[in-house]
C-alpha cells in the first residue's frame, strides 16, 4: 500500500507536529505534508460544524498536494468530524482519540484525569471509549481553556502558564488521579511542566505513538515503493501569517530555518 505520494496530517495549529513526530520516529522514508489551520486557531470553543467545514476545506487541499493518508492530528477534530470526514473522500484517514485504553491498562488506583478541548470531552467519541474502557475506573474531565493558545504562542516559561496549568491539574489530583491523559495534540509540549507539578508518582499519556503505529498499520510498514530512502521530506502550509508560525514551528520541531507557505483556504 506503501507508495511515493505524501502522508498529510493537519491541526488548528501547530499542536498536532506532536503526532507528526512519532510519525517521522517510525516512518522516516515518509513524505509528510502538515496543515496549521492557524488562522482559525483555536478549534476548542467552535461549533461542531464549523469544525467540520475547516476539516473539509484542509483535506480538499491536503489531497490536491498528492497525500495517500491523512491522519487528523487533533483531539477536537476527530471529534467533532472524523466519521463525516471518512464518510466524504475514499482514502484512510486516521484520527487521535485520549488515551483512555491505554490508561486503563496502567493505572493501580483505578483513579485517570483527562485533560482536553470542551469540544473533545463533551464528545461522542469521548463518551464512547469511557463506556468501552472505564469500566470499573474512575474518570474525571477537566476542560483546559487557554493552554492551545500558549502552545501556540510558544511561550509557557513562565509563572502566568505554570498558574494555569497547576489550577486545572490541582482539581484532579484532588481526586486522587494516578494516571493523567492528555487529551489535546498540543498538550504533549507542556509535558515536563506536567510531570514537573505532578510529580513523579503519576503517569502522564498521550496518544501520539499509538496513531504513529496505526498509521504505519495501514500502510502496511513498508519503504515507499521502488525507493528505498533514508529520509523523506516534510512540508509546512498554514491559514496564518508565516512570519509569525516559523518560529513556533521552529520550536515544536526543533529544526531552524523551516519554511512555513500561506495557504487561505
Ligand atoms: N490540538 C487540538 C486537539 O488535539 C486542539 C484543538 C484546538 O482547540 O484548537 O484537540
Amino acid at each position: 500500500m506503501t507508495s511515493l505520494r505524501k502522508i498529510g496530517l493537519f491541526d488548528s495549529g501547530f499542536g498536532g507536529l506532536s503526532v507528526m513526530r512519532e510519525v517521522r520516529r517510525l516512518l522516516p522514508a515518509e513524505d509528510l505534508v502538515y496543515f496549521a489551520d492557524s488562522a482559525h486557531c483555536p478549534y476548542g470553543a467552535k461549533p461542531v460544524e464549523v469544525i467540520r467545514e475547516r476539516a473539509y476545506a484542509i483535506c480538499d487541499f491536503l489531497i490536491s498536494q498528492g497525500v495517500k493518508l491523512i491522519v487528523i492530528a487533533s483531539n477536537t477534530t476527530s471529534a467533532a468530524a472524523l466519521e463525516a470526514v471518512r464518510e466524504k473522500y475514499n482514502m484512510p484517514v486516521i484520527g487521535v482519540e485520549p488515551a483512555v485504553k491505554p490508561a486503563a491498562a496502567v493505572t493501580v488506583n483505578g483513579k485517570i484525569g483527562v485533560i482536553a478541548t470542551g469540544v473533545t470531552l463533551v464528545g461522542e467519541r469521548f463518551n464512547s471509549l469511557v463506556k468501552r474502557y472505564g469500566t470499573g475506573l474512575q474518570i474525571y474531565a477537566q476542560p483546559c481553556p487557554g493552554l492551545v493558545e500558549i502552545v501556540e504562542s510558544g511561550r509557557w516559561d513562565n509563572e502566568e502558564t505554570e498558574g494555569l496549568i497547576s489550577g486545572y491539574l490541582d482539581k484532579l489530583l484532588a481526586k486522587g488521579v494516578d494516571t493523567i491523559i492528555l487529551g489535546c495534540t498540543h498538550y504533549p509540549f507542556l509535558r515536563p511542566l506536567i510531570e514537573k507539578l505532578v510529580g513523579k508518582d503519576i503517569k502522564v499519556i498521550d496518544s501520539g505513538e499509538g496513531v504513529a503505529r496505526q498509521v504505519a498499520r495501514v500502510l502496511g510498514n513498508g519503504f515507499p515503493e521502488g525507493n528505498i530512502r533514508l529520509a523523506g521530506s516534510e512540508s509546512f502550509f498554514t491559514s496564518g501569517n508565516p512570519k509569525f508560525v516559523e518560529p513556533v514551528l521552529a520550536l515544536l520541531w526543533g529544526k531552524q530555518g523551516l519554511q512555513v507557505t500561506k495557504k487561505e483556504i
